[in-house]
């Protein structure tokens, strides 16, 4: 975001980014198998690779399964990525600005009582308490690519429902044209909001119609369980085909308003974050180019092999008529 990225080339990276032990032994463990000959056709030796890689939620929270998700894009033959990536190398300002921070810090994030407060242009507004809300559709699982505007990407098996769900409950009226997304900012558990980096509380926003679309999540788990507190416990979004930042974590109101509402980095830097931010490999942010990106998890550091970002984060096919005809170098 705002401050400089490794990815771009200016700070060196931490132990973390270096390959995690897990995968490294996964690798080793690999080698030897196939040494010994025991490996039959490549084919077999590519999944015994992922199989590898697979690794699973370590069970400490309340599982949260959903089942496999019908909407088109929302599965991938891409390797999921490791829970222990997932959930140490965070963007969660509130709880430090450093990928290392949010882990650290989240734990004092209190989840119990939650309420999310559903207002603004809806014929039904009202407030739904988190067990409520969980229960209001039926959870899938999504396996999702997250790129973030920064340069890096996972794939994440996330739990929830469509957006879509709650909106067609709650009933907007017709002059609701955009959905803001306002986070918790609790001073008193959240040691960064009293800093000036943002303008709390965490803010985002959504046109009416990429809120509606079934990719649009309403997320409250991932690998199975829960949200972990560094991953937007209880409640988030996750936007897909968008820079990994539209996906406001720890939602406390949905607000339903006809004028494309504020959001967090817009008001931080808007020559650098624009209201739409879709994964775009042809538009640069002013200081980088996004037409690569680095997997977390595959190792190499700086060194890293970058792979070319897909337009949409390759979600093109199901979202791409969303913006027919707009030019996404002025609506970036
Ligand atoms: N939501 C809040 N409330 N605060 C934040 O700092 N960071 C965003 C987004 N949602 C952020 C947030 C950014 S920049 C990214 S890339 C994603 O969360 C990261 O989600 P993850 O940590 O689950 O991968």
């Amino acid at each position: 975001m705002l401050i400089q990225s490794r990815d771009n080339g200016f700070i060196h990276p931490r132990s973390s980014e270096i390959t995690p032990r897990g995968v490294y032994e996964g690798r080793r463990d690999m080698l030897k198998w196939l040494a010994s000959g025991a490996a039959g056709a490549a084919m077999a030796s590519w999944a015994a690779r992922d199989a590898l890689a697979q690794v699973a939620a370590p069970g400490k929270l309340a599982p949260l399964p959903g089942v496999k998700s019908t909407v088109p894009g929302a599965q991938t033959m891409e390797k999921v990525s490791d829970y222990k990536d997932a959930t140490s190398y965070n963007n969660y300002y509130e709880f430090g600005t450093d990928k290392g921070d949010p882990v650290k810090n989240a734990g004092t994030l209190k989840t119990k009582p939650w309420t999310v407060e559903v207002e603004g242009l809806v014929k039904k507004p009202g407030k739904y308490g988190i067990e409520d809300l969980i229960k209001l559709s039926a959870q899938e699982e999504r396996i999702y690519r997250l790129r973030c505007v920064e340069g890096w990407s996972m794939v994440i098996p996330w739990v929830g429902y469509s957006l879509a769900e709650l909106i067609k409950k709650v009933e907007p009226q017709g002059n609701a044209k955009y959905v803001e997304f306002v986070t918790l900012a609790d001073p008193k558990t959240m040691p960064f909001v009293g800093s000036r980096v943002l303008d709390w509380p965490y803010a985002e926003g959504l046109r009416m119609d990429e809120a509606m679309h079934p990719l649009t999540l309403l997320t409250f788990g991932m690998y199975g369980e829960v949200l972990p507190n560094q991953n937007g416990a209880p409640v988030r979004i996750v936007v897909p085909w968008k820079y990994g930042f539209k996906s406001g974590k720890s939602i406390v109101k949905i607000r339903f308003v006809e004028k494309e509402p504020g959001t967090a980095w817009n008001k931080a830097a808007a020559q650098e974050y624009g209201f739409y931010s879709n994964v775009n490999p042809n538009v640069d942010h002013p200081r980088w180019s996004q037409a690569t990106e680095r997997r977390i998890g595959d190792g190499g550091g700086l060194f890293a092999k970058r792979t070319k970002t897909q337009m949409f984060n390759g979600y093109e096919a199901q979202v791409g008529q969303l913006y027919a005809g707009m030019d996404l170098k002025k609506f970036y």
